[in-house]
């Protein structure tokens, strides 16, 4: 498989996920520094789309509120591969909206409430004039935005509207505006245009939001967020806490591939902190398997578990969670597997706690 520069970047942006909490206060709250790191390989470095849809199109821009921006960082689209920014702070997702602003100039408008529209009208108008771009029920566009391959008779994906993280962030207003509007630039076609009157907009904005009531088991789902680490303070002291995890490891006949400091090749031979210690574990087959589901899961693969000791002497050990794999990779298949896996991490996380 080769690689090129994107996806490259992509898969270092997906690994940033599962060790945000650091990088990202790193990064301060230099928005334009924030949105490079986290959203650049996907929506392009001017926000001129690629894997993301565009954010820096002037219809897109003038038909959203910093509300909408904020909340869509912050809740993400669960189940598709628009990541929710859970770790970043108030502050951080502020600036990254400040930047998204700094490519428009042009205000916000909003096409205030219509009258309340006829949600079953909207049902046939949907099926009419949107499904073949939005899925029948408004699940999504094939192509980016499920997975990695961008399709090339479809340049730009159309994004699911039967979404937890869309209806919880986009008000009426929104919506109706982005109908009337369109996104010049982009498949996606003012509403006169595709022959609709302002009864029909209305009709189909209160179909968009009939989806709210399927989607609210998803949506409760969403807003437990699950951590990207599985951490857990050990009773032991670091060097016995390092072997009853080789213990766990190999008692589960995994086997221990190997292990290094966390800043091997960052500091001078020999000045490693000897008390910061990464366990990479697994077995071919195992390896395999799980390469066959999701070839993208070689970022996480041989396994491997973290132990640090802390100045206050506690000792740590951290490893990723598993169970965010299924959601990262928008891959149901690696559902399965990620339980299994998060069973292993646990139970080996297990027999040092305290
Ligand atoms: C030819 C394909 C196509 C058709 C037909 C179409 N759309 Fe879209 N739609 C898109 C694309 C592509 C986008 C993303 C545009 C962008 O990049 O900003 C979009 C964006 C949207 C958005 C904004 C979603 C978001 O996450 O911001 C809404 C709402 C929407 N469409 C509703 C509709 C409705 C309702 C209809 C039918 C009346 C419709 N669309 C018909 C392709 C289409
Ligand atoms: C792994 C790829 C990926 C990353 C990383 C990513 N996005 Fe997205 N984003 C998407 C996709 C794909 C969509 C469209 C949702 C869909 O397909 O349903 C989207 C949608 C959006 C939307 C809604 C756009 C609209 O038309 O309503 C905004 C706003 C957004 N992303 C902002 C960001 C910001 C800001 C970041 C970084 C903090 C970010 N995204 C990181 C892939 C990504």
């Amino acid at each position: 498989m080769q690689i090129d520069r994107n996806q490259l970047r992509l898969f270092i942006a997906l690994f940033l996920l599962f060790v945000a909490t650091e990088t990202s206060a790193n990064a301060g709250t230099d928005g334009g520094k924030l949105f490079a790191i986290h959203c650049a390989a996907c929506h392009g470095d001017k926000g001129d789309g690629g894997i993301g849809i565009p954010l820096a199109l002037p219809d897109f821009l003038t038909s959203v509120t910093d509300d909408y921006l904020f909340r869509t960082i912050r809740l993400g689209r669960p189940g598709r591969i628009m990541p929710a920014f859970q770790h970043l702070s108030d502050e951080q997702t502020h600036a990254i909206v400040k930047h998204i602003r700094s490519w428009g100039r042009k205000e916000v408008k909003l096409v205030p409430g219509g009258a309340a529209g006829n949600a079953e009208k909207g049902r046939d108008i949907f099926a009419r004039n949107c499904a073949r771009c939005h899925g029948p029920l408004g699940k999504g566009g094939a192509g980016t935005g499920v997975n990695f391959t961008r399709l090339h008779d479809v340049p730009i994906v159309a994004p699911a509207l039967n979404n937890p993280g869309y209806l919880a962030a986009a008000s009426d207003e929104i919506i109706r505006t982005t109908l009337l509007k369109g996104r010049r630039g982009t498949p996606m076609l003012p509403a006169a245009k595709m022959g609709l009157s302002g009864q029909d907009v209305d009709d189909v904005v209160s179909f968009i939001r009939s989806f709210e009531t399927q989607v609210q088991k998803a949506d409760k789902k969403a807003a437990t967020p699950v951590e990207p680490t599985l951490i857990t303070v050990s009773a032991k002291p670091f060097a016995e806490t390092v072997d009853i995890i080789k213990q766990a490891i190999s008692a589960r006949r995994l086997r221990i591939i190997r292990q290094h400091h966390l800043d091997d090749g960052l500091v001078a031979q020999g000045k490693e902190n000897k008390k910061q210690l990464i366990i990479h574990f697994g077995n071919i087959q195992q390896i395999n398997t799980l390469l066959a589901i999701d070839p993208r899961m070689g970022l996480f693969l041989p396994n491997r578990i973290t132990v640090l000791e802390q100045e206050d002497g506690k000792v740590i050990v951290t490893s990723v969670n598993p169970l965010r794999f299924g959601n990262l990779f928008n891959n149901a298949n690696l559902e399965h597997t990620s339980k299994e896996l998060h069973q292993i991490y646990s139970a080996i996380l297990e027999e040092v706690s305290e």
